[in-house]
């Protein structure tokens, strides 16, 4: 097993022991993990998310993301991020998840403002749901909406329950703004006492679906230089309660570089030359990145790869697609890559 530093040791990369990996895979694999936006309608509306400003007339069904997801597998993806809009707004995401259990062997988790009822968490409960990510975003400052205080409360009492209710691997996702970034830490606290996982992100200010149209955040919610030193308070923080076994997923790097990166938005994730995530919108069209659906989108549909020739094509096309990013710094990205970066480290171990 690998040190630390070779990033895999560690408690925090349990779902990277998860994706089963066998050295073979290692020498064919190249993209393994993916995302996957279920829908883009949502029963809620944060001030700070771009997802839900695009709709679509029309989006996949449930049979069409059997089949989508099917062909993520047979292109090597072990792990897929379910994500929206709200993925908890679809009557079927219970048979979903139960899909993936049962037909597939790649991993997954699903991320969700938690405001569900009863009933639906039976059927997720019931499918065996196996990773569930609940947003706690805002705690405080001067303009949490409702919706959003809303998310965060549910968010935590989601966890509770889920867990009395034996769902294995629970994690708490917190997007650092301008607002909660003085009780960031309580939060973290909280989630590693009570035994959940804390996945943690500097608010994405910038960007939307189109590079020309570029919207910058609210200043009462966006991160500024004038919050740097506040995130690398955070950020020593979290590094050192990691060190010392606390559940906190991103990386040791991707927490060390929070304050620069994660203030300026300016990391890119083509330096590496391939695609950190296969990313999958509502409509099934390929995106650019987690935040763009850009040129990408315009070319590939999920559905174009049962044919290994086009998802080939994709790969040489997708690092002219996003030349023009002036970057981000998406915890879920950033990690991605890293996985990428390890796989690299064994490899060179076993071979
Ligand atoms: C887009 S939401 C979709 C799932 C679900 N509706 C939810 O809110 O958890 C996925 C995650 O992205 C986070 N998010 C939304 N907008 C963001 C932004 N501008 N920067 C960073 N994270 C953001 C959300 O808080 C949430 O944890
Ligand atoms: S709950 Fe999730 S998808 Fe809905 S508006 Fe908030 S961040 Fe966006």
């Amino acid at each position: 097993m690998l040190t630390d530093s070779g990033n895999i040791s560690i408690a925090a990369d349990k779902l990277w022991e998860m994706f089963k990996i066998t050295p073979d895979d290692l020498s064919k694999l190249k993209v393994i993990e993916g995302s996957v936006y279920l829908t883009r309608k949502c029963n809620l509306s944060c001030q700070y998310c771009k997802i839900i400003k695009t709709q679509f007339d029309l989006e996949l069904g449930l049979e069409e993301w059997k089949e989508a997801l099917m062909i993520m597998e047979s292109l090597g993806i072990r792990f897929v991020n379910i994500a929206g809009g709200e993925p908890t707004v679809l009557p079927w995401i219970g048979e979903l998840i139960r899909f993936i259990n049962e037909e597939t062997s790649m991993e997954y988790s699903i991320v969700s403002n938690s405001t569900f009822k009863d009933s639906r968490l039976d059927e997720l409960v019931n499918a065996g749901l196996k990773t569930y990510v609940a947003s706690i975003d805002v705690l405080g400052g001067e303009d949490n909406g409702l919706g959003h205080l809303k998310k965060s409360s549910s968010g935590i009492k989601m966890l509770h329950r889920l867990k009395e209710k034996g769902v294995p691997n629970l994690c708490g996702n917190i997007v650092i703004t301008a607002c909660n970034i003085d009780n960031v830490m309580d939060v973290v606290e909280y989630l590693n006492d009570n035994g959940f996982w804390t996945n943690i992100c500097p608010i994405i200010w910038g960007k939307g679906d189109k590079w020309e149209k570029t919207e910058i955040m609210d200043n009462s919610y966006r991160l500024t230089e004038a919050h740097e030193e506040k995130m690398s308070l955070i950020s020593e923080r979290l590094i050192q309660m990691k060190k010392a076994g606390a559940l906190i997923l991103p990386t040791e790097e991707y927490l060390r570089n929070m304050p620069s990166l994660g203030v300026r938005l300016n990391w890119k994730c083509f330096n590496g030359g391939i695609p950190p995530r296969l990313i999958v919108d509502a409509d099934g069209a390929v995106m650019d990145c987690i935040n763009v659906r850009g040129k990408t989108s315009k070319q590939f549909n999920i559905f174009d790869f049962s044919n290994k020739a086009a998802y080939k094509e994709y790969m040489k096309a997708w690092k002219d697609n996003v030349a023009e990013c002036s970057g981000c710094y998406w915890s879920t990205m950033y990690t991605a890559k890293e996985r990428q970066k390890m796989l690299g480290q064994m490899k060179a171990k076993l071979y």
